[in-house]
């Protein structure tokens, strides 16, 4: 027995098929696309009025497991993950231990499964133990199952080390994910450097931390010719680097949060904890540049940086508090409610900016679009229903957002991984 999608309006990042079409699935696969396949013994969707798109995919997730599983496990994470429209998630090696060796990356790919709701691909830590010093072997984490590399939550100040592992990336033909942020530029600050920050008088980490590692790699991706993408890009002065490096031909690609198309360092005068993350929230001439970047697409995808934290861990001074926030659960309606309702970018760009490019970033050759042969990896949404961001909502197992007490636009209506349904609200 199969799963049918009925009467769907198919989103891809190419077109949109407004005339409706049914979909069947059969053996996690996309079997056949066409007006009217009869419903046989397949266990049948009703999409009609409803937007069917290709499974999101997020190349950015913490998930904190192994280690830290107060604050979110493979579990709880794919939970949040797939109720956000997310098929396929990839998560960052910031974990105790470091994703550093195979049997980490074999470890989550085991529980990823067990658990059975969307695929969480494990990012290799670029350094052993994230600590700057030494590479990890890339080619058996490879094997183990790790498309891309990074050291995030942090840069690899190290540039020899760095022009070295781009090196090999180029040679095991895998993306190398940069965290943008020189911490002696940063030097303990806690927000944007800025009037803001002088006025609530917190630390300012200023914009060059991130803009002296962005030219840094882009001169290094042209010196080798290789690939390199730019995590969370926040800045104005960022987007055109990148804008400027393409002009050129060189292989930078980029990708950005919702919290920074959405929010300015403003958040942080409330001195809410969860407004704290890495890079932070800045002004509003570089929110309205992120966003002109994602349209124009100087900035290929849209992550979230699912960054959960306790309730404990945050609950301190702002000084104290962890950097990061959740954005699983929430990241899809952001971006339909402050790009795509506006105006700012159409449904199709969408698609290509959460499916589509990060299935291309990372070689996921089998996903990003709803095609016949391809994974049956679908999200089916309203982009018209209205919700609130409510904390009791969160099925994460932290609930640090700022957006607690938004409403917004685009619910998910269903979730299918692998023709599985694994969400429906
Ligand atoms: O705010 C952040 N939190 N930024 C990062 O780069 C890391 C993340 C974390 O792991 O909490
Ligand atoms: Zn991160």
């Amino acid at each position: 027995m199969g799963l049918l999608i009925k009467n769907a309006v198919i989103v891809n990042a190419d077109k949109v098929l407004e005339k409706p079409q049914d979909i069947l699935c059969e053996q996690g696969k996309i079997a056949q696309i066409a007006p009217g396949i009869a419903a046989g013994g397949h266990q049948v969707i009703d999409a009609a009025g409803k937007k069917v798109l290709p499974g999101l995919i997020d190349i950015h997730t913490h998930l904190r497991q192994p280690g830290r599983e107060d604050k979110e496990t493979i579990e709880t994470g794919s939970r949040a993950a797939v109720k956000g429209g997310f098929t396929s998630i990839m998560c960052m090696p910031n974990t105790n231990p470091v994703i550093d060796n195979a049997m980490v990356v074999e470890f989550i790919i085991r529980e990823a499964n067990r658990v059975g709701l969307c695929n969480v691909y494990p990012i290799g830590a670029l350094t052993k133990g994230q600590k700057d010093e030494e590479l990890t072997d890339m080619a058996e984490l490879k094997a183990a199952g790790c498309l891309a590399f990074s050291d995030d939550g942090k840069s690899v100040l190290n540039s020899r080390l760095f022009r070295l592992a781009m090196e090999y990336a180029k040679m095991l033909d895998v993306l190398i994910i940069e965290h943008c942020q020189d911490p002696l530029l940063t030097a303990g600050g806690v927000m944007n450097e800025g009037v803001v920050s002088t006025r609530i008088g917190l630390k300012g980490d200023p914009g060059i931390a991130e803009t002296v590692t962005v030219a840094r790699d882009i001169e290094i991706a042209r010196y080798l010719d290789t690939r390199v993408h730019l995590a969370h890009m926040s800045l104005k002065r960022s987007c055109e680097l990148i804008r400027f490096a393409k002009s050129q031909g060189i292989k930078v690609t980029a990708e950005a949060c919702p919290h920074h198309f959405v929010l300015t360092d403003e958040a942080c005068s409330s001195f809410d904890t969860s407004t704290k993350v890495n890079p932070p929230l800045r002004s509003q001439e570089d929110v309205e540049a992120i966003k002109q970047a994602i349209a124009d697409g100087t900035i290929d995808c849209i992550v979230t940086d699912h960054a959960p934290h306790t309730k404990e861990d945050k609950e301190v001074g702002f000084d104290g508090a962890p950097f990061g926030l959740i954005g699983l659960e929430t990241s899809l309606a952001l971006t339909i409610t402050e790009l795509v309702l506006p105006g700012i970018i159409s449904l199709t760009q969408m698609v290509d900016r959460m499916s589509t490019a990060p299935a291309r970033l990372v070689g996921l050759t089998n996903k990003g679009a709803i095609k016949q042969g391809y994974d049956a990896d679908i999200t089916i949404i309203n982009t018209d229903k209205e919700w609130s961001v409510t904390r009791e909502g969160f099925v994460s197992k932290s609930k640090n957002s700022p957006f607690i007490g938004r409403r917004l636009k685009g619910m998910v209506e269903y979730t299918v991984r692998g023709g599985k349904i694994v969400y429906q609200p």
